[in-house]
């Protein structure tokens, strides 16, 4: 009796060590549904009759600790079109979920993707390693999060990119290599953001011509200097 009373009472504690020890690496259950899309709602005027496999995450699910990964549950909520698996996903949609980092196993998931989009999802960072699990990436857009730095080679791992949509997020410095090596940029809406707020579509010119001035535009600023400073 004794013995079991003394379990008990630690019972608690070991709780709260449990979930310490296991809070580096959430993981998130989310559900999907997949079918075959022709339409312009997703991709407005940057293609115009591109087919693709799509898949849009359905139920509500929480992602606030970076590194986290997903679970998919499979079942009546997460279907494919017939004789259709993730390997042939090609474009991802998420839109309104709670999503402040990107899990790190939705390459491993997905690994065809070609066009991701976030919508309104709270991103609050995007960094190199968030989008090379997706080395396959045509069309990013991450439209109306959170994030407020593009750091430096960001897209270093996604050099097949020809469209990037980052409009109403709150970016305030973007590296001046921010968007080196991506030779095929056609489209790049960087509109309603802190540091600047311009787009450019369907114009290589413009595009290489504004990311060679950057520097101009979204440099270091002195506040986010002494952030980083006193940070370290
Ligand atoms: C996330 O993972 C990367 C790579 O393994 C590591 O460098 C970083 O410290 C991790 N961040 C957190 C907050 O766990
Ligand atoms: C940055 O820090 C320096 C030294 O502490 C200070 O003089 C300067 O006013 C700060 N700049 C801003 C923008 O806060």
């Amino acid at each position: 009796m004794m013995w079991i009373i003394s379990v008990l009472s630690t019972l608690p504690y070991l709780i709260t060590i449990l979930t310490i020890a296991t809070s580096n690496t959430s993981s998130a259950s989310i559900t999907f549904q997949c079918s075959f899309q022709k339409d312009f709602t997703t991709f407005h005027h940057d293609f115009q009759y591109v087919e693709f496999y799509e898949c849009f995450l359905k139920t509500p699910f929480y992602i606030t600790t970076r590194n986290s990964t997903v679970d998919i549950v499979y079942g009546r909520l997460t279907s494919h079109a017939s004789e259709k698996s993730n390997n042939d996903v090609t474009e991802l949609f998420i839109n309104r979920k709670t999503l402040h980092f990107m899990p790190t196993n939705f390459g491993e998931i997905f690994k065809n993707l070609k066009y991701l989009a976030v919508w309104n999802s709270q991103l609050e960072e995007i960094n190199q390693p968030d989008l090379k699990q997706f080395p396959n990436l045509v069309y990013l857009c991450l439209r109306f999060n959170n994030f407020e730095y593009l750091d430096a080679d960001l897209f270093k791992f996604n050099p097949k990119l020809e469209f990037v949509r980052l409009f109403g997020n709150k970016i305030k410095e973007i590296h001046t290599t921010a968007f080196e090596g991506l030779t095929s940029l056609k489209t790049l809406n960087l509109e309603r953001n802190i540091c600047v707020d311009k787009m450019f579509v369907n114009s290589e010119d413009e595009v290489k011509e504004f990311v060679e001035n950057l520097p101009n535009l979204c440099q270091f600023s002195n506040e986010i200097a002494n952030f980083t400073e006193n940070s370290e």
